[in-house]
This record gives structure tokens, C-alpha cells and sequence, in this order.
């Protein structure tokens, strides 16, 4: 396989993509809600997994594509060239802010990630690697994650899991609050990630992710040392939704032992 041409593939349809979201803005955009009221899917979501669906398959149709919208095949198996694309990561924000959404995407290989993309739609800000090979922020290459101590931590973090709730122990949260430097929270989990992985936040935990969320991201994460699992420790699971967590190595496993108590499902 030819990687290279393969990665200049999907950079020139993700920075097509991109143009044609941003010219979106001029006409309407169609809001509908999807598992909840808060879950919100538009037109441009669904039109933009389209396009890339038609510009990968014109280019190999042997390729799969796991895609949030669905608009691709059924895929029940990594097995061959999968590319796992979500059109917009952070579809509130896209919806909102008009700013801070993402179009992520993943190339894995037998299940082995080789591409991994987070395209930051509005800056037109890539962070990208080939496994490998090593991961970029636009041209420059991403450095290796440095040491630091819990207490000199920025982590990104949904308020919610400082409340009450019955996914996990907030008060063990309360206390990974007080302990951090400080918290973000960006409403699009494919910007947490390129943010850990580019040393500008230094952990990102969700209770639940779907693979179109991260598969990008763990490519990136691979190539500078972030470690990305489910609270378990174990590596995430791309055929279902999964707990995650995304860290610098050297407060990784300290997060998962000290901070995150799961609560056991009914
Ligand atoms: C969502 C965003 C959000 C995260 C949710 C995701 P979407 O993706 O990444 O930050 O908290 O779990 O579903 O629906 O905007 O693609
Ligand atoms: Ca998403
Ligand atoms: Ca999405």
C-alpha cells in the first residue's frame, strides 16, 4: 500500500471538506436531534460523510467507511482498509458557536491505525500522523509528550461528572479537580484529543465515545506518547461505544488508579 499517496488523498478531500462546511454558513442548515434533544445531527453533518464516502470509494472501492452518520456500509469488522470518519466532532459547537468543531478521520489497516486526522474546520489547523512515521501540527512536527506532575496538569473534562450521576464516583473527580492546575471542557472530543496530543492539555476523560470520536485521534496519540485506553486500562473498543481516557504518560495510569471509580451498571 502507498501510504504517502494515500495520505495526500485524505488530507486534499479533508481540506475540501472543510471549505465546503465553512461556505455552509451562508444558507440554512437543517438541525434535527437524534438519541436526545441534546444529541443534534444537521444536513452539513450528513452531506459532508457523503462527499467523503464518494471521493474514497472513486478512489479504492475496496476501502470500507465507519462513519457517524451511517451513510456507509454496515461494518461489523475492521478487516481490510477501514477509513472511521466523523463529518463534524462537535456538531453543538458547529451549531452554536459556528467555531470548535472537527471533521477527525482514521485509516486503519486490518485494525491497525495507519492515517489519523484531526482538521480543526475554522483555523484550518491540521494535526495529523502516519503511524510510524511520526504526527504534525500543519507542517511542523509534533514533539514527543514531556514529564509533568498531576498538580501541573490542564485536563478536559465534562462538568456533568463533577455532579452527582450514576456512571461514576464524582467525588473522586472533585478531587482530581482540586488537584489539577485547571479544567477545560471544548464540547468536541476530537479537539480535546489534539489538544493532549500537542501538549496543550494534559489528559481528556469521557465517560463514553463512540470509534468515529477517536479514531483519529489514538493514531496521533501513538506517534508523541499519549497513552489512550477505556477506564480499564485496555485498549479502546472500535465496535462499540467505550469509557476513555486520553493522557500524558506520566499521569496516565496515576488518573485511572487514584481519580476514576466506575459505578456498576444496573
Ligand atoms: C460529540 C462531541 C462531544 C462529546 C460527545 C460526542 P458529535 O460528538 O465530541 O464533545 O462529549 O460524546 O458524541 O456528536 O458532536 O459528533
Ligand atoms: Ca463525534
Ligand atoms: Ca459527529
Amino acid at each position: 500500500m502507498d501510504v504517502k499517496k494515500l495520505d495526500q488523498f485524505a488530507k486534499e478531500i479533508i481540506v475540501e471538506a472543510g471549505k465546503k462546511i465553512r461556505d455552509a454558513f451562508s444558507y440554512d442548515i437543517e438541525i434535527e436531534t437524534k438519541s436526545g434533544a441534546n444529541d443534534l445531527v444537521t444536513n452539513i453533518d450528513r452531506e459532508t460523510e457523503l462527499f467523503f464516502i464518494e471521493k474514497i470509494k472513486a478512489f479504492d472501492s475496496s476501502h470500507r467507511i465507519l462513519g457517524e452518520e451511517g451513510m456507509g456500509e454496515k461494518v461489523e469488522s475492521l478487516e481490510g482498509v477501514v477509513w472511521i470518519i466523523d463529518p463534524i466532532d462537535g456538531t453543538m459547537n458547529f451549531v452554536k458557536q459556528h467555531r470548535h468543531f472537527m471533521i477527525t478521520i482514521g485509516v486503519y489497516v486490518d485494525g491497525v491505525g495507519i492515517l489519523g486526522y484531526i482538521f480543526d474546520v475554522m483555523r484550518e489547523d491540521l494535526f495529523y500522523a502516519i503511524a510510524g512515521q511520526g504526527a504534525w501540527y500543519n507542517d511542523s512536527p509534533m514533539r514527543k509528550l514531556q514529564p509533568l506532575k498531576i498538580e501541573e496538569a490542564v485536563i478536559g473534562i465534562n462538568a456533568n461528572w463533577v455532579t452527582p450521576n450514576n456512571r461514576i464516583n464524582h467525588e473522586k473527580i472533585i478531587e482530581l479537580v482540586r488537584t489539577v492546575r485547571g479544567t477545560r471542557s471544548y464540547g468536541s472530543a476530537a479537539m480535546e484529543i489534539a489538544f493532549v496530543v500537542s501538549g496543550k492539555l494534559d489528559a481528556y476523560i469521557s465517560m463514553r465515545l463512540a470509534p468515529w470520536d477517536i479514531g483519529g485521534g489514538v493514531v496521533i496519540a501513538k506517534e508523541v506518547g499519549a497513552i489512550a485506553t477505556n477506564f480499564n486500562g485496555n485498549p479502546f473498543d472500535f465496535l462499540t461505544t467505550d469509557t476513555f481516557l486520553i493522557a500524558n504518560p506520566y499521569i496516565h495510569q496515576l488518573i485511572l488508579d487514584n481519580y476514576i471509580e466506575e459505578k456498576k451498571m444496573l
